[in-house]
């Protein structure tokens, strides 16, 4: 884990918004009122809200005068020309497609590429990629490197393990493989970048195959500083030539723009091949909108152009970094096992290692996650078996996720070091009294994507098993 003392932030603050410490017994009650599900909690009954770093950034005051230069025009309008343009700059697509967010992005390429029944292999599927997979009649496959389960801080532990891709590939045939994904950061085992190198041989053996290859590259800008910083070769190289060799080897990309794109709202797909982007705006235009808007206004367009460059600032990235792994030490500080090297957006805490008298199928990420908020105010996101675990509908058996684990995302540019001493302090209370920790039951799902609705309740005390 990075030593290097955190830089200051490389701006200054101009604007301001209240947070408030609801007293314990308004933030029990609010729980239980939620059903401990987190994200049934209004937002102004948080203090710390760390449940994801997608839509929360601050914009910059070059962003919010941008707004102002909207063209709300239908088609055709200024602020879309001014957004293609700087996504074909730094991606180097030919067509652009605006989307209101990342998984619109998901839905029309799954509708438009792929066959029911077909495999799409992916270092590791984000939710809502695999919602959508699954909504098509796809079959996502998560082939994450050996290194991601690895307790050592290596570098680029969100590779895909290239044996297993080829590996697959030979068994299943090209032929019921709709695509291959590689998610930049891989969001799911920790925010972990992907190198070059892994980059590159996937590309490779998609070529081989003759394999469509795409990004999930929501946080595109992360992996880039990881790449200049920690691969060898790449250390006199901007982050602007950085993202430009990698996007130089798919065949396209799928991006909310919600991270990255320091936007509150946003996705496009960028692509070179005509003939798809015909059939995926033909698409567009039936759930989003007009190919020149896609769901989104004209103003947030021109958000984004602005803050697509915004993200590849140097200094921005390295107080990034650098914050998130301030982070990270502390709450290992406090005693909670963490996913290590600190990954780009998040501190990964490892509640299955923390609560190990919760079995997987009582949640322990969503015990720890119920305490960050009864104890601190503080909102966080369960990235375990409530989010990824449920029953197979092939085998009927109960699925379960390789790690239970909780993820404080930063939103980008919007909290100090201060409001993270606090979160610290406050896992410190919990690691305290750990052992008094429950698990949860679900009384309610839905089909996809359960962890966003379900109501949960407490596991009896007696189910906990009493460690000798
Ligand atoms: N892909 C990745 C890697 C993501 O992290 C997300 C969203 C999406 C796709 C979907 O994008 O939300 O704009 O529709 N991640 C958020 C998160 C929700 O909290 O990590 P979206």
């Amino acid at each position: 884990m990075s030593k290097k003392r955190q830089p200051a932030e490389p701006y200054r603050i101009k604007a301001v918004e209240s947070i408030k410490l609801l007293s314990r017994h308004e933030r029990e009650q609010r729980i239980v009122a939620a059903n401990y599900n987190i994200f049934k909690i209004d937002a102004a009954d948080i203090y710390i809200d760390l449940l994801t770093d997608s839509g929360t950034a601050a914009m910059s005051n070059r962003q919010w005068a941008a707004l102002m230069l909207g063209d709300e025009s239908y088609a055709g309008a200024r602020s879309f020309r001014r957004f293609e343009r700087t996504v074909q700059e730094i991606f180097g697509k030919k067509y652009v497609l605006p989307c209101h967010q990342g998984r619109v992005t998901e839905n029309l390429l799954f509708s438009t590429i792929l066959k029911k029944g077909q495999f799409v292999p992916n270092n590791t599927h984000f939710d809502t990629t695999k919602g959508n997979c699954l909504h098509k009649g796809g079959i996502p496959i998560d082939l994450p490197c050996k290194e991601s389960l690895s307790d050592e801080p290596l570098p680029f532990k969100g590779n895909m393990d290239t044996e297993r891709l080829e590996a697959f590939i030979n068994e299943h045939g090209t032929e019921s493989i709709a695509m291959v994904i590689m998610t930049i950061t891989n969001n799911t085992i920790g925010g972990q970048p992907v190198s070059m190198a892994n980059i590159r041989e996937v590309s490779e053996i998609c070529k081989k195959h003759g394999l469509l290859f795409y990004y999930d590259c929501a946080r595109f800008a992360e992996n880039a500083f990881f790449i200049k910083r920690d691969e060898t070769g790449y250390s006199t190289r901007s982050i602007r030539e950085i993202a430009a060799e990698m996007f130089s080897y798919c065949d396209g990309a799928m991006m909310s723009a919600k991270k990255d794109g320091l936007a509150n709202m946003g996705g496009f797909i960028a692509l070179d091949d005509e003939q798809l982007y015909r059939k995926l705006a033909e698409l567009l235009i039936l759930i989003e909108g007009f190919p020149t808007y896609g769901g989104l206004a004209g103003r947030d367009m021109d958000i984004l152009a602005v803050g697509l460059e915004e993200v590849m600032d140097f200094d921005y990235l390295d107080f990034r970094i650098e914050q998130v792994a301030y982070f990270a030490r502390k709450i290992k500080e406090a005693g909670m096992p963490i996913i290590e090297p600190a990954g780009g957006h998040a501190v990964f805490i490892d509640a299955g290692r923390l609560l190990d008298h919760i079995p997987a199928n009582q949640f322990p990420g969503q015990g720890v996650a119920v305490e960050l908020y009864t104890e601190g105010g503080i909102r966080v996101s369960e990235i375990g078996s409530l989010m990824f675990g449920g029953v197979d509908p092939e085998t009927g058996k109960e699925q379960f996720a390789s790690k239970e684990l909780v993820r404080l995302a930063l939103p980008r540019r919007v909290f100090t070091n201060s409001h993270l001493d606090f979160v610290a302090e406050v896992a410190g209370k919990i690691v305290a009294r750990k052992d008094e920790i429950c698990g949860y039951k679900i009384v309610h799902q839905s089909e996809f994507l359960r962890h966003f609705t379900c109501d949960l309740a407490k596991c009896q005390v007696e189910t906990v098993k009493v460690k000798s």
